[in-house]
């Protein structure tokens, strides 16, 4: 392994005003474990194999769809000073979590951003296992999932109103987005549902929240899992 000239491998630098600074040396090591805890799927991201979505692969099929990619990619230009929010909607199989997992990757590859993916299925699921055995509404467990959920720079919370929206259910993603929200997190959503259906699950205190962040924007192609098959 090669000695950083800069820092001389200590990844640190003296800056003019005698502070330290990160060496750009310590960029890569960082992206590194960050995408290592940042749950995007395998399908997405898998340096072994070469895979990794990213915007300049993406190709829109419909106008709608091209107005929508042309304010994705305006909204990762912005989002390090602008700290707005993204929500992608659409049927299946329209690249929202492909889209999605391409912004976490830029994001963290260019800042060094913390992300972090994970569908509200995962999510609640992890959420639960927080829970005392007997169901008990005990404090969370620190530095549990929850936690890293509401702390992680940038978070994309996948297949919002897919997971069954129990009163438990609602109520944490609620309190997740909101808190989110307070702490201005940027922070991606994926859904299936319109903001009408949205509003029906989880009420208008969050729609008002998503719609407040940032830009909501369709997608409205055909299923591409069905057209890279050919059915
Ligand atoms: N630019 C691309 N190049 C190659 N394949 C792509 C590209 N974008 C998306 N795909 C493929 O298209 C399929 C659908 O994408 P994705 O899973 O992101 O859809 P989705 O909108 O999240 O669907 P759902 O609503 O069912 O979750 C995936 O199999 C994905 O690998
Ligand atoms: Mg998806
Ligand atoms: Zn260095």
């Amino acid at each position: 392994m090669t000695v950083c000239e800069k820092c001389n491998g200590s990844g640190y630098l003296v800056l003019e005003n005698n502070s330290a600074g990160e060496c750009q040396c310590l960029r890569p090591s960082q992206f590194a474990r960050n995408m290592k805890l940042s749950g995007i799927p395998l399908r997405f991201w898998n340096p072994d194999k070469d895979v990794e979505a990213s915007l300049s692969r993406y190709k829109h099929t419909t106008p709608v769809e091209k107005d929508s990619f042309a304010v994705v990619k305006a909204w990762v230009a912005g989002v390090k000073t602008s700290r707005e929010w993204l929500t992608l909607y659409g049927p299946v199989g329209t690249c929202k979590s492909y889209l999605a997992s391409a912004l976490l990757i830029e994001l963290c590859r260019k800042y060094g951003a913390t992300v972090r993916f994970i569908t509200v299925f995962d999510l609640l699921a992890e959420i639960r296992k927080e829970f005392n055995s007997d169901g008990s509404m005990q404090a969370f467990t620190e530095n549990g999932v929850y936690d890293q959920v509401c702390e992680v720079g940038l978070l994309a919370i996948d297949d919002l109103g897919n997971a069954k929206a129990s009163d438990f259910a609602v109520d944490q993603v609620s309190n997740l987005i909101d808190t989110r929200w307070r702490e201005k997190r940027p922070t991606i959503l994926t859904t299936n549902l319109g903001l009408d259906a949205l509003r029906d699950v989880y009420g208008e205190r969050f729609i008002s929240r998503v719609k407040g962040a940032g830009p909501v924007l369709q997608f409205n192609g055909k299923d591409r899992r069905l057209l890279e098959v050919g059915r």
